[in-house]
């Protein structure tokens, strides 16, 4: 099985281009990697992963940011924004609180564009250009949009985004907007977004850049290769466990690549590999249902809703890839409230870190594995936060305080504060 962590590297098909080519995880058939345009197998309308003929150790990687991964990459260089090298922030109180050994907060709200999603679109323009497309899209909860936007605009190609109406939070539409996406408000959730988007992309409409694009998750496994590195310089050991949001589920399937891959490599144990613990909300948790349940698929949610819009997600159209990642490396996955998402922002806030809902997931699933003892006390853990808090300053501020209203002269001011006392 190509997605077991104990794979050999697999021999080079004589479609490889300059070592690297697609294999379809289901049925095995490899592809040429820029020849033609194709998102799924042609054979069994699987899903494909990039494959290499050979693959970096932990010294092959020099620089900064994403591009530092070049070796894990399809390409020496992308059109970047300089994204990627996002902090991995001390949380001592939060750690302290929680009861882990060690926790540390991966921000890939630091991104140019405030989300993890510039790391697979920096990959992913890159390929867009060299296949020679014209228009680029995708479906979006806003961060890919924003992201595309953006990467697209460097890029100098036209981009276009559809969007479920009145469910993006106001930051991602701006970024979306300026950056000069041609912006669609589909009057139906997210998964319907994508659906016509996949519809767009097979008649020729448009190069698709969701996850489904198995050069985007490339980009998104160096966020993986980032915590190992970081971990390492600091501990001398791998994280034991990364939690992390869980939407479409592309960050699990990336993840779980980037640490296959060193296996291979032997730059990593098998016994070590991180354990992977996907966070969905309680109103949206298709990948949690398939996991407690062991089912080898997940059921489509039709009805989805959570303050998280960003991960309002009922089809994970990753999920064959991510499934096998959560097994293999003995994680779980796990569902958390709205309320239990807004009060890890708040915990997150109160360290410094502003994130938005869907982010502090990762958190609000790791208080709630450790408090049932699923994550044990000697655990050092990474918890990934997907997106900046401005992203949604709707939630922000309905998480945060009240101003209060004072009139404008100073002895007001002073009333007001001595009113507390
Ligand atoms: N966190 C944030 C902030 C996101 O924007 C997303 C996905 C996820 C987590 C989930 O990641 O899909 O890799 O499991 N946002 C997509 C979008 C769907 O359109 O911006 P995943």
């Amino acid at each position: 099985m190509s997605l077991s962590l104990s794979a050999d590297q697999p021999a080079v098909p004589a479609n490889a281009d300059d070592g690297v080519w697609l294999e379809c995880i289901e049925c095995g058939e490899t592809f040429a990697p820029f020849d033609d345009i194709r998102y799924t197998c042609d054979e069994c309308d699987g899903l494909l992963e990039v494959r290499y003929d050979e693959l970096p150790t932990f010294d092959d990687f020099e620089g900064r940011g994403v591009w530092r991964y070049a070796d894990a990459l399809p390409f020496d260089e992308g059109v970047s924004i300089q994204e990627g090298d996002t902090p991995l922030y001390e949380v001592p109180r939060l750690e302290d609180d929680i009861g882990v050994e060690t926790l540390r907060i991966k921000h890939e709200g630091m991104n140019p564009t405030g989300s993890f999603k510039d790391r697979g679109m920096t990959v992913g323009v890159r390929v867009a250009k060299e296949l020679g497309v014209g228009r680029l899209a995708c479906a979006s909860t806003g961060n890919t949009s924003a992201a595309l936007a953006a990467y697209g605009s460097r890029g100098g190609m036209e981009t276009l985004v559809l969007l479920p109406a009145g469910k993006v939070a106001a930051g991602k539409i701006a970024q979306a907007s300026l950056h000069g996406a041609r912006i669609l408000e589909v009057d139906d959730n997210f998964d319907t977004c994508l659906d016509f988007v996949q519809e767009l992309a097979s008649r020729g409409e448009a190069y698709l850049l969701n996850s489904l694009n198995p050069f985007r998750l490339e980009g998104q496994k160096t966020i993986g290769l980032e915590i190992l590195e970081g971990f390492l310089a600091d501990y001398e050991a791998v994280p034991d466990r990364i939690v992390l949001p869980v939407g479409n589920a592309g960050n699990t399937s990336a993840l779980y690549k980037a640490f296959r891959e060193l296996v291979q490599a032997g730059e990593l144990a098998e016994a070590d590999v991180p354990k992977l613990t996907g966070v969905q909300a309680d109103g949206a948790a298709p990948m949690v249902e398939a996991i407690e349940n062991g089912a080898d698929e997940v059921r489509r949610w039709d009805d989805v809703e959570t303050r998280a819009t960003a991960i309002r997600i009922g089809n994970p159209v990753n999920a064959p890839k991510a499934l096998p990642g959560i097994r293999e490396t003995d994680g779980t996955a796990v569902s958390v409230s709205d309320e239990e998402i807004t009060a890890a922002q708040r915990d997150l806030a109160g360290e410094g870190i502003g994130v938005e809902p869907a982010s502090a997931a990762s958190v609000a699933g790791l208080r709630k594995l450790r408090n049932a003892g699923i994550v044990d006390a000697d655990e050092r853990v990474a918890c990934l936060t997907t997106g900046h808090l401005l992203k949604d300053p709707d939630a922000a501020a309905a998480a945060g305080g009240d101003p209060e209203p004072v009139p404008g002269d100073f002895d007001g001011v002073l009333e007001t504060l001595s009113d507390d006392a």
